[in-house]
């Protein structure tokens, strides 16, 4: 059953350097998505009541993984609206990813060896990154988020689910993905984790008191602050 099991499937978001416009045509399909999905929703929830509302007047984060960015201006727009100051820097591996979001603070880079000294940002997240790693390579993944990080870490990914992979299959069609967008989008269902899979994964990373938990039905999270 697939949900005993991550798949080893490799998505197209995955296959190096492509032609620019068919990369662009593959993030814009994922920001369809991920507006139908609020996928920045449980950032906005749960950073204030991670960190307390007078901690976020004014914070750094860096997104790993961020693609073309559209998670960290959502979130730079979402904490103006509130009178907070909030800096997004983009990490990704694909440097195609970040010619999409040009004037922005971009960086090139592995979420496995993060370019940073320690709590270089008050916050780290990642969205829908995980998934893309191996087994074997997300502990480091945390350990190094939690490295770089000040104050918090916050992690979003897909929760392992039949109902999740219904649901991204059935949508695929109104949200007219691609038959290349729509079978990556079925691979990292299958590729999402469990809440063990993440717990097991963030002690072996040596987060202290880290919360992992289901938001939604479909997605996976995983949430940790660090002493003040
Ligand atoms: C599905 S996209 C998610 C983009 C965005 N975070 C979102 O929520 O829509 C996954 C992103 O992770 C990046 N990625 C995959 N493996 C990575 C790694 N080892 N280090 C840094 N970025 C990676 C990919 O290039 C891609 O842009």
């Amino acid at each position: 059953m697939f949900w005993r099991e991550r798949s080893t499937q490799v998505e197209s978001f995955d296959s190096g350097a492509r032609p620019l416009a068919e990369i662009a045509a593959g993030y814009r399909q994922l920001a369809r998505a991920n507006r139908a999905f609020f996928f920045s929703h449980p950032f906005v929830l749960h950073l204030p009541r991670l960190l307390g509302a007078e901690q976020c007047r004014s914070l750094t984060l860096l997104d790993v993984g961020a693609g073309d960015g559209l998670l960290g201006r959502r979130l730079e727009a979402w904490a103006a609206r509130r009178g907070w100051r909030w800096e997004v820097t983009n990490l990704d591996a694909n440097p195609q990813a970040l010619q999409l979001n040009p004037g922005a603070r971009n960086v090139t880079g592995s979420a496995l060896a993060l370019p940073f000294p320690e709590a270089h940002f008050d916050v780290v997240i990642a969205s829908q990154m995980t998934h893309h790693l191996a087994d074997a390579e997300v502990a480091l993944h945390f350990r190094e988020l939690w490295r770089v990080a000040r104050r918090a870490v916050m992690v979003s990914d897909l929760h392992r689910n039949l109902f999740l992979l219904s649901l991204v299959w059935l949508g695929s069609w109104p949200l007219g993905f691609s038959p290349t967008i729509r079978r990556d989008a079925v691979i990292s269902v299958q590729r999402g984790f469990r809440l063990d899979e993440w717990r097991r994964q963030a002690e072996a990373a040596g987060i202290p008191s880290s919360r992992v938990w289901l938001y939604a039905a479909t997605r996976i999270m995983l949430a940790a602050r660090k002493p003040a």
